[in-house]
């Protein structure tokens, strides 16, 4: 299944004759949407084969949550290893993922920055038995495999946009697009890093370098999850012209960099942008 894509009326676009479309991969699953099923589906081999997946993520982590999920639905057991210390009673997204059956473990934050260290995952693996391990954000070079099959789903379109909070999704479609189409990733975070982690994974994945693409770095409005008033109020607006409420985190930020680049001229006349809606 492909999930559809359709052509989305703003005149902030239209008056540069940029035509925009948005692909709905959010619509995939409603348990896994969008770029957490792509990056999931090829790890469902190994998952199943070792049985249990162990991973990472915050206390409000979308990767936590999703990963819960598909062990509940395809029948392996999960392990969460959180960031920071355990708060009680648990918030929503951990108490879904424990209802899930995932099991949860902490880690300060000392220890969370060393948790791709060998003798951190050694620890683990004596404590936990064996397991696969997705990183965190769930990017790894079969999580790029599943992300590029996103890329060789929208051939026709000159810019395809999408969200980067950890590269893997970008690195992926970048790799998929056919040769004159180019991805542009637009980064959650502050501190300008998510190219190298972008080049890093195309090159875990394929030994080198794949596709036109760039992050760009001027829509992380304060940084990972910050929110603004000046954010909260694009997203408003977004609803009412469109009727699809856009999520803060990654998607917000995004479209207001996608609509912001098209006022400035910055997509030529005639171009087609598509923006994944990734969850
Ligand atoms: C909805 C949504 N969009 C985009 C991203 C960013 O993807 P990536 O971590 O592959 O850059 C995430 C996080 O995984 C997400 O949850």
């Amino acid at each position: 299944m492909t999930s559809p894509v359709v052509e989305l009326a703003d005149e902030r676009a239209a008056r540069r004759g940029v035509r925009l479309f948005l692909k709905r991969d959010d619509l995939i699953h409603p348990e896994l949407p969008g770029n957490k099923w792509r990056k999931l589906k090829h790890n469902l081999g190994p998952a199943r084969e070792h049985g249990t997946v162990l991973t990472f993520g915050g206390a409000y982590s979308n990767h936590i949550r999703a990963t819960a999920a598909a062990g509940r639905i395809f029948g392996f057991a999960t392990i969460g290893v959180i960031r920071g210390e355990e708060h009680l009673p648990l918030n929503d997204t951990l108490a879904y993922a424990e209802r899930m059956g995932m099991r949860l473990t902490y880690l300060d934050r000392a220890a969370y920055r060393r948790k791709h260290e060998p003798g951190v995952v050694a620890a683990l693996r004596e404590r936990w038995g064996g397991f696969h391990l997705l990183p965190e954000g769930g990017s790894n070079a079969a999580a790029v495999r599943g992300c590029a099959e996103l890329g060789a789903e929208v051939p026709g379109y000159d810019v395809v946009c999408c969200p980067c909070g950890t590269g893997g999704t970008l690195a992926g479609l970048a790799a998929g697009l056919a040769p004159g189409q180019r991805a542009l990733g637009f980064s959650v975070l502050k501190g300008g890093f998510l190219h190298a982690e972008v080049e890093r994974l195309q090159r875990e994945t394929y030994g080198g370098l794949r596709g036109a693409w760039r992050v760009e770095d001027g829509f992380h409005f304060g940084g990972y999850a910050r929110r603004t008033r000046e954010l909260d109020a694009f997203i408003a607006d977004f609803a009412e012209r469109h009727g699809i409420v856009l999520d803060r985190v990654y998607t917000a930020k995004m479209m207001s960099g996608v609509l912001t680049l098209a006022e400035r001229g910055a997509f030529p006349e005639g171009a087609r942008v598509l923006a994944v809606i990734t969850g």
